[in-house]
């Protein structure tokens, strides 16, 4: 599970903290060093501008060095982190930053670290979001998955303090801390729920949270389930589901925060293991599979922070659970399903499931009145394509919805990038039997995949996010451990928060 780190903010200078280690940064090409970093330099009579003039200290992109202190500070270490060149320095590298430091510390055997915030004085970013950017890349980066280890990693951060000597932006940290600290910690637990094993983590599974949910944040909670998802007219959601052992399922759990704002649904797909179905995978293409889910996991993280910080607006959480498997009741390509409104559905690849399931969950979604909605999905391997693995895709029908979805990751940190969403697309999933197929004939599958699913949202405001590139990454990186990211879920709670003021 994850690991918890208590993460606090102080004041002081950081050459003064005493903590197993304190951690500073340099730019590439930086000979003296200014800032807390040069503070530290002159503390340490020069050290590190000797390790610089050495050519042993750089400050290249993520690079770490750990140096002992010999007793000339009260920190035993200090930890230098490369920020790269100043000129391409942003958010998304300060929290990165942050991240590969802590793991420096951690691989340090380090308990105790203090930390300066990343960017806020000579990187030029705004203190308060390059604060919660530090803030995240102490949680990422401390994040590991080791739920299913048998051998007890002894090496864990316990604590980091975030060192401010000034005052009025302490001031600021403190303000934004309480949603910081939300939004880590949900992003934590969605990585452990995308971590966790396929065997562990089915439809039941994602219905048991949902529950967990609804009983400690009092949201209320709805689930149509197996058969009932037939009686409610959802042949989507069900046949993709016919050939597991777990019957599929519609979750939904509504947070009521402010009435006459309007209503915001967030749809996850939560896929909790793909193998195509019928239309199997190879064996390659099905091993990260158990990340299907990684929409609904973003969407019940969303809850989470929700719950915890109380926002003045409504929210309706969905998440469509499903296990896609082969087997003699699986459905066939060619199978024709009614969505929940009746529009039908033309299935030629059982592996284009998600925009099945999300059909009938938007769908269920404007039926009840839903006034915006929002799905999040490990749609096409052709977002991969498009964007490789540094932004999610983004498309929709509302011009307001979707700079709303850019300006939340912008806040995040996190990169979206948006398509186009041209009528002419349509034309690419006609079918000459139903009323659409479900997979393209031209080319951009990225695209249609997503408009498909905007079909059912008809004329509501909506906005797709293909995540298939963003919410897991195989190898380890020097700023996190290997698997589940827990991307999007900051935005989509940030986006939320956004929704109750702007409203
Ligand atoms: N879950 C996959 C998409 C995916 C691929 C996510 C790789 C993450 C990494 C989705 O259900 C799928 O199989 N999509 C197909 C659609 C195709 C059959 C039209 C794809 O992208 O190949
Ligand atoms: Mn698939
Ligand atoms: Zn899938």
């Amino acid at each position: 599970m994850a690991h918890r780190v208590k993460v606090s903010i102080s004041g002081g200078s950081i050459e003064k903290v005493a903590a197993d280690g304190i951690i500073v940064n340099l730019f590439e090409g930086v000979r003296v060093p200014g800032g807390a970093t040069g503070a530290v330099d002159e503390a340490l009579g020069g050290l590190l501008s000797d390790a610089i003039a050495m050519g042993e200290l750089k400050g290249t992109l993520y690079e770490t060095r750990v140096y002992p202190t010999f007793g000339r500070i009260p920190a035993k270490r200090v930890v230098v982190v490369g920020l790269g060149p100043s000129k391409e320095f942003n958010l998304l590298r300060a929290e990165r930053a942050s991240a590969a430091a802590v793991r420096a510390g951690a691989r340090a055997g380090l308990r105790t670290l203090a930390t300066i915030v990343h960017g806020a004085g000579i990187g030029g970013l705004d203190p308060q979001k390059a604060f919660a950017a530090t803030v995240r890349g102490i949680y990422k980066g401390l994040y590991r998955f080791d739920a299913y280890r048998s051998g007890k990693e002894e090496r864990q951060v316990e604590m980091v303090e975030v060192v401010e000597r000034n005052e009025e932006k302490r001031e600021l940290y403190r303000h934004i801390w309480p949603e910081t600290q939300a939004i880590a910690e949900a992003v934590a637990k969605v990585r452990d729920w995308v971590n966790t094993p396929p065997r562990d983590m089915t439809p039941e599974t994602l219905e048991a949270i949902a529950r967990n949910l609804a009983e400690t944040y009092g949201f209320s909670l709805e689930v149509i389930r197996g058969e009932e998802l037939l009686e409610r007219g959802m042949e989507a959601l069900y046949g993709v589901g016919k050939g597991s052992q777990y019957a599929p399922r519609l979750i939904r759990l509504s947070y009521r925060g402010g009435e006459g704002k309007g209503l915001l649904a967030l749809v996850g797909k939560g896929v909790t293991f793909d193998s195509g179905g019928l239309s199997l995978k190879t064996a390659q293409g099905m091993e990260t599979m158990k990340m299907d889910m990684a929409g609904a996991a973003a969407v019940l993280g969303a809850a989470q922070a929700v719950g915890e910080l109380k926002p003045k607006v409504s929210v309706e959480f969905l998440v469509a659970a499903v296990e896609n498997l082969p087997g003699s009741r699986s459905q066939k390509p060619g199978d024709i399903v009614r969505v929940q409104g009746g529009k039908t559905v033309e299935i030629l690849n059982t592996d284009a499931e998600g925009r099945l399931i999300l059909a009938d969950a938007v769908a269920y979604a404007r039926s009840f009145g839903a006034s915006h909605i929002v799905d999040v999905a490990t749609l096409t391997g052709a977002a991969v394509v498009a964007l490789g693995q540094e932004a999610s895709l983004l498309l929709g029908n509302d011009e307001e919805l979707l700079s709303a979805v850019e300006k939340a990751h912008e806040a995040q940190g996190e990169r979206i990038w948006r398509m186009p969403s041209w009528p002419e697309y349509r034309e690419y999933f006609k079918s000459s039997v139903a009323d659409i197929r479900n997979t393209g004939k031209g080319g951009a599958g990225a695209i249609v995949g997503g408009l498909i699913i905007g079909t059912f949202a008809e004329d509501r405001p909506w906005a797709h996010i293909d995540v298939a590139g963003t919410v897991f990454r195989e190898e380890e990186t020097p700023y996190s451990a290997p698997g589940a990211t827990g991307g999007t879920t900051a935005s989509l709670v940030q986006l939320v928060l956004d929704w109750a003021k702007g409203r």
